[in-house]
This record gives C-alpha cells, sequence and structure tokens, in this order.
C-alpha cells in the first residue's frame, strides 16, 4: 500500500501484452474467476469449480445485468458510486460500489469505461492481469484493477490503485479494494467471522445473513486491528458449510489499519459483498498527479467446506506473503517470567535455562531501554526512547546476543516503533510528533501516558528507523524482532497533515507503518518479526508481509488458546502462531492446569515458553526437553503441513486437529479435554482426514509424562491404514478436566 506522487495516466507498458479476448480466465489449481467484457467494462462472470470460460461467460450473460432496474446489481468488478445503469427505460444511480468520490469540478460520480486490459509478467505458474478504467467524463481518474491467480495454491489477489490526474484533487470518501455484486450465487449466506477484545482473541462467530440484512465486520481502533472483527472472513453460499462440505468464499483482506467487510443478501437473492479501508474522520484527498495503492484483498473458494479454504490461504501465507518461507525456531521470551524486573544476571539465567529446554532463541521484552527518569521500568515512560539503559544492562545489548551466541542460540528484543509515552526523550525534544487533536488535551491510552506517534509524518519516521537502526547494528547479531502496538488512535488528529487533509491519517498513518517496517527489513532482511499488538490484534495480513508470526494473545491460559488458535488457525497458518508454554497458576485467568496440557496446546502452534525456567522442577524440565524434541521433529508438519480440523471446541468437550505432511507421509494429532465430567461412556472414535487412504501409518502416543504410560489410544506402536484411520476412527480416552494426547503417525513402505 502506499501513496505516490505521480503524474496520472495510462500503466507503464513494462512487459504487458494487450487482452482482447472478451473474456478472462484466472485460473488456480482446483478453482477459477471468469471475467466477462459487457460493454464499457468487464463484470464477475463466475468463481467456483473449473469449466469452460466461454461457457461460464454465456451463462453468466444470462443473469440480470444492468437493465434490471430493481435488482440493481451491476457485476461490475469496481463499481462506483453514480454508474448509471443502461436501462431502456431507467436511468439508475449505483449508491454502493466500491468507490465514492468527489471530483475535481464538484462532481459525484464515476462511470468507467475500460480503457485496457493486460497480462503483466507473473512468477511461474501464475496469472497476473490488470484492468485500466478510465471515468467517461473526467479520463484522467483512472484505476487499474489488478488480479493474480496462484498456481500452487487455491487462492486470487486483488488490489486497486487510483490514479488522479485531474487538474485539481480528488476526495475518495470510499475506497474498497473489493466489490462483489452478483446474482445466481445462493439463497442463503452464512457468515462466519472473529471477534474479541484484549486477552479474548479471535472467538469464533457465524449467523445467517437474514434476506434483505447486511452484516458488517469492521474495525475502528487505527491500530489494534484483528480484535473488534479480525479482517478475515468465511461465507458460506447455501447451507451453513462444515469443515469438508459445502461451498464456500473464504477473503481476507491485507490490512493493519480501519476497515470495513459489508455482506449484504440483497431482497432478490443478489450479494453485495465489499472489502476496504475505512475512512473514520472524512474524505481522503488524493492530490492531482497523486496516485493511491488500496490494500489486497485475498479471496479463496472451496467446494470442500472450509478446511480447504483454510489451508489454501495458510498454503498461500506461507509461499507468498510471509517474508521467510521455512519452520520457525523455538523461543523464550522474557515477558511473564520477568516483566519489566530484570537485569543482565536474571537474563543470563533464563538463557542457560532457555538452552536447557532446548530452546533456538531468547528475545529480551519490555523494559530494556529510556534512560535517567524516563528509564522504562515500568509502563509509564520511556517508550520512544530506542536505545539501552545501560543502569539495568551495563555491557549493553551486545554482550547480552554475543552471551546468547556463546550458548548456540539466537537474539531477539522487543520493539513497539509507532509508539512513545508522554515521559520520553523523544516528545520531550518533539511534542508535535504524536497524534493529537488541536487544541484538545490528549487522552492517554496504557500506563496513564502513552499516545500513538504521527507516522504520516516522514521525520518521525526517520528518526524511529534511526534509533531503531542503530541498535540492531549495535546488537550485531539481533535475529529477531517482536514489534508491539499497544494503543488505539485515541487521538483523532496529525499535526503533520494538516487542516485541509485530517481525513487522509487513517490510511497515511498505516502506509507510513508499513513504509517504516518494509525499510527495516529491507536494512535487515534476515531479522524475523513478530506481530504483536496488546497480544493478537495484529493477527491479519497486512502484518504478515513482513512479519512472519504473531503473538495470539496475552492470554496464555492453555484452556484458552485452544479456543483462540482455533479461531485464528481458520485463517492463518500454525507456523505464524505464536504458542507459549507459561507458568501456573496462569498470570490472566488464575488457572492451573498441568504441564503436559500447557504443552500440547502450545505444540499446534509456533511453539515456544514465556517464563522463567528456573521455576520448573527437575521434572518439568525433563518432560519439557523431551517435548521440544519431539517437537523439532513434528515441526515441518505442524509448521508447513496442512491443517485438518477434526473436532470443534466450540461444539462438544473436546477439540481435535491434525496436520499432514505435503507427501502425506507424516502427521501429527492433537487433541484437548475440555472438562468432560462423565463417569461412564467414551468420546466417538476419532476419524482423522488428510491421510493418504492407501498408505500405512505406524501411530506412537507422544509426550507422555512418563514413557509408556498413561495411554489415551489402544493402538500405541500399532500400524493401521489410512482408510481405516479415516473411515473407522480411532477409539480414546480423555480424563475429565484437563487432559491431553498427541499422537504422531510414519508411514511405512510406500
Ligand atoms: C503487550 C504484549 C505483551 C508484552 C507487553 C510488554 O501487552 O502483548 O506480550 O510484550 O506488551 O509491555
Amino acid at each position: 500500500m502506499s501513496t505516490k506522487k505521480k503524474t496520472a495516466g495510462a500503466a507503464k507498458a513494462a512487459a504487458t501484452s494487450p487482452i482482447r479476448a472478451p473474456f478472462i480466465s484466472l485460473e488456480t489449481p482446483g478453482t477459477q474467476l471468469v471475467l466477462a467484457r459487457r460493454g464499457d467494462i468487464w463484470t464477475f462472470a463466475h468463481l467456483g469449480a473449473k469449466c469452460a470460460p466461454a461457457d461460464a461467460a454465456a451463462l453468466a450473460a444470462k443473469r440480470p445485468f444492468r437493465d434490471d432496474a430493481l435488482g440493481a446489481c451491476t457485476m461490475e468488478t469496481y463499481p462506483a458510486f453514480g454508474c448509471d445503469r443502461d436501462s431502456k427505460t431507467h436511468e439508475w444511480c449505483e449508491k454502493r460500489g466500491a468507490l465514492q468520490v468527489r471530483h475535481s469540478d464538484g462532481d459525484e460520480s464515476v462511470r468507467w469505461r475500460c480503457v485496457s486490459a493486460r497480462d503483466l509478467p507473473a512468477p511461474n505458474g501464475a496469472r497476473h492481469i490488470a484492468i485500466e478504467l478510465a471515468d467517461q467524463k473526467h479520463d484522467s481518474f483512472r484505476a487499474v484493477q489488478h488480479f493474480i491467480a496462484w498456481g500452487d495454491c487455491d487462492v486470487f489477489e486483488t488490489w486497486v490503485e487510483i490514479r488522479n490526474g485531474e487538474p485539481g484533487a480528488v476526495a475518495l470518501s470510499r475506497m474498497y479494494s473489493f466489490c462483489l455484486e452478483t446474482t445466481g450465487l445462493a439463497e442463503k449466506f452464512h457468515l462466519m467471522s472473529l471477534s474479541g477484545i484484549w486477552a479474548s482473541e479471535a472467538t469464533v462467530a457465524e449467523s445467517e445473513i437474514a434476506l434483505g440484512q447486511e452484516t458488517v465486520l469492521g474495525a475502528r481502533s487505527g491500530v489494534r486491528d484483528a480484535w473488534e472483527n479480525n479482517p478475515a472472513f468465511f461465507l458460506s453460499l447455501g447451507e451453513r458449510a462444515t469443515e469438508n462440505t459445502g461451498r464456500v468464499l473464504a477473503g481476507a483482506l491485507c490490512w493493519s489499519g480501519a476497515w470495513e467487510i459489508r455482506a449484504q443478501h440483497a431482497f432478490t437473492h443478489e450479494l453485495k459483498l465489499t472489502a476496504g479501508v475505512a475512512n473514520l474522520t472524512g474524505p481522503y484527498v488524493l492530490d492531482s498527479g497523486a496516485s493511491i495503492t488500496l490494500p489486497k484483498f485475498v479471496f479463496s473458494w472451496s467446494g470442500a467446506g472450509k478446511g480447504a479454504a483454510s489451508r489454501a490461504l495458510h498454503r498461500w501465507a506461507r509461499q507468498h506473503r510471509m517474508p521467510h518461507p521455512g519452520a520457525r525456531d523455538v523461543l523464550l521470551n522474557a515477558w511473564e517470567g520477568a516483566y519489566f524486573d530484570f537485569d543482565e544476571a536474571k537474563l543470563l539465567d533464563m538463557m542457560d535455562g532457555t538452552k536447557t529446554l532446548g530452546g533456538e532463541l531468547f528475545v529480551v521484552d519490555d523494559g530494556w531501554f529510556g534512560r535517567g527518569k524516563f528509564a522504562r521500568n515500568d509502563d509509564r515512560v520511556g517508550l520512544g526512547d530506542w536505545f539501552v539503559n545501560h543502569e539495568k544492562l551495563p555491557r549493553g545489548m551486545d554482550f547480552l546476543a554475543r552471551e546468547a551466541k556463546r550458548r548456540g542460540l539466537k537474539f531477539g528484543l522487543w520493539f513497539e516503533p509507532e509508539m512513545a509515552t508522554m515521559k520520553s526523550d523523544l516528545l520531550v525534544a518533539h511534542p508535535d510528533w504524536f497524534l493529537q487533536e488541536s487544541g484538545r488535551p490528549a487522552r492517554c491510552g496504557r500506563g496513564g501516558g502513552q499516545v500513538v506517534l504521527d507516522m504520516t509524518n516522514p521525520a518521525v519516521r526517520d528518526e524511529v528507523f534511526r534509533m531503531i537502526d542503530q541498535t540492531i547494528r549495535e546488537t550485531k547479531d539481533l535475529a529477531y524482532i517482536k514489534w508491539d502496538a499497544n494503543c488505539d488512535i485515541n487521538n483523532a488528529g496529525s499535526p503533520y497533515l494538516g487542516p485541509e487533509r485530517q481525513g487522509n491519517l487513517w490510511f497515511d498513518y498505516t502506509t507510513g507503518v508499513y513504509e517504516l517496517f518494509a525499510r527495516l527489513r529491507a536494512a535487515h532482511p534476515h531479522i524475523v518479526f513478530q506481530a504483536c499488538s496488546s497480544g493478537g490484534a495484529h493477527c491479519e495480513y497486512g502484518f504478515l508481509e513482513h512479519a512472519d508470526e504473531f503473538w495470539g494473545s496475552d492470554d496464555s491460559c492453555a484452556q484458552q488458546r485452544v479456543f483462540i488458535q482455533w479461531g485464528e488457525g481458520q485463517f492463518y497458518p500454525a507456523c505464524a502462531m505464536a504458542a507459549h508454554v507459561t507458568a501456573v497458576p496462569n498470570h490472566q485467568t488464575g488457572r492451573d492446569a498441568s504441564l503436559k496440557f500447557r504443552f500440547d496446546v502450545a505444540m499446534s502452534g509456533r511453539l515456544g515458553f514465556e517464563l522463567h525456567p528456573k521455576n520448573m522442577k527437575p521434572e518439568e524440565v525433563e518432560f519439557a526437553r523431551r517435548g521440544v524434541e519431539a517437537y523439532k521433529r513434528l515441526r515441518p508438519v505442524v509448521q508447513l503441513g496442512d491443517l485438518y480440523r477434526l473436532a470443534s471446541p466450540y461444539e462438544g468437550d473436546h477439540a481435535a486437529l491434525m496436520f499432514v505432511s505435503g507427501d502425506k507421509r507424516r502427521a501429527a494429532v492433537m487433541v484437548y479435554g475440555l472438562g468432560r465430567q462423565l463417569k461412564h461412556g467414551r468420546p466417538a472414535p476419532l476419524l482423522l482426514d488428510g491421510l493418504d487412504p492407501e498408505k500405512r501409518y505406524r501411530i506412537e502416543e507422544i509426550n507422555l509424562v512418563e514413557p509408556g504410560k498413561g495411554l489415551h489410544v489402544d493402538i500405541s506402536g500399532k500400524t493401521i491404514g489410512g482408510a481405516a484411520l479415516a473411515a473407522a476412527g480411532i477409539a480414546f480416552d480423555l480424563a475429565p478436566g484437563d487432559d491431553s494426547f498427541v499422537l504422531e503417525l510414519t508411514a511405512v513402505g510406500r
């Protein structure tokens, strides 16, 4: 996402080839998006299973379009306010659509004509097309709409550039990335999405969108954008889809600021689905000669339920979205083990513990920076002063990084680049560098003094970049950064943007953050970033373009994590989901759980620890050491394999999920009991999924507290065919309370 000053006009014709056919077929391995040309514009003709594009276009041509004034369905690929109808008897003004603008002459309408459609260079197996549209009245007002169909996963990406070649500024009051307005998909729609708040992220909610009603998802924080709702959804087309049945459209907006997704089930069974950034305080002013690139929207269609749609998004994220491919390290983050209360000796002690547990990376969290009266020893001061506190850590970060290296560990650090406290060297020197409403007292967040920096201002970004870059260089072997963000935009004003452009705040703030992120990554490409925002508020694909993982929630209680990870895993892959074993009683919920249960739960994501190892009993250290060893063995399967959800924690008394490697030779099954109290009776057998029915698998229950004892299944050590495991399933037992087990499956023979 970016805004650029440049002359608007025709797209640069870099190695492109014009498309002259009346339809465009964008194909993934199992699905297809067909666009058909109708008069001046392009329309959505088909999204679904594969078929001959000409047939799909011929069938779509029979659907009501434009001239159906009552239906008012455009099917245009990028409808805008005002695009009137071709009806012989009516003129019709489209009032929804993806875009609404006020032109430099005050005119409020757009009616597109297609200037060109082109194939652009694309990676192997993918197809990338760009459709350039011009307003019929203001020819120099243009939109370039992109679509990519990936050749290795059933995912499409789309985004739009808006170019203002008019003599004056254009005001954008709606600037969505995507709009699908179509008939004929279904007569019922069910929307599944995630909602939450601090320490309760990703609660799954699903309901039917009643005929004539609209469901609106959104987040207005401007920063913590994946809490209120997460910018991803499943839309069942027809009856409510299950894991393995039903037609599903999955979508995700790749954006880390304010956003909106709307799904309307119009009375004539049209679906009107829109997704994009939200302008919370008025229109975005796009200067003459400037362009703006709106966030990507990714979508996937599945004819076989939500599971397949999840796996498609996971694969896309691993292969095309996150910066570093491959498996992630087992780490120990110092936060819950130390909070602000640490010194060198404590950190070295924690490093030793990390090594003993088998960890690979040690991360120092909040509290290492600031100086003098602004030394960050609690959350009221020092934020924004990104230099090491030598009173606390006299030998600096380089020393700690070297000590980590001496122990064979990588080293990581926490930053909160978008924020500062009023009590900081940064804001004392630059009182106009944070977001504030002119002439009003600042509303402060965490610790009573935290505010959001004005990331629309390049000088602010330069200084934050300078400080962080210098710390990275001084630390030498820094391998990992946790990028946190713990405040909303509570003061909706930018001193930098000036009175005319305050409406640009929400968009330019987020593009400013991305610009800073991209610069840090370009300067230090090897660093793995974690996206954190008061827990899981940056669990979304905007941040995951720059970060390789996210912190799912500050609620590290294993019983709650079963639900939170279940929710986040609907759209985001296990390798990106940081899941840490923490101490009991849990610091957020006060609940107890066995180390095994905590471990088994964390194993279904990117396993880590967040405790002081010295507080573990010797037998716990021994269990954890064996667990980490097992996890490392299973890591490629869990982190890079395909997820199959077997039993929902929302529907019964246990949750079950499994991961299967791409070649189907290995699998891991995890089952979490949620307090079943029945004295007699057993759960129904666990029907495995995703295995090769022709293969035979050796089954081993792992993570046992005492090797060979306390088995939950009778068939540990046996070899069973994949077909039987799916058809007849595995009988298992769970004790009342928090009980869990993990099975490792390995194919034998060919
Ligand atoms: C946020 C994060 C935590 C931790 C603290 C540090 O709450 O979610 O994981 O990093 O900040 O202040």
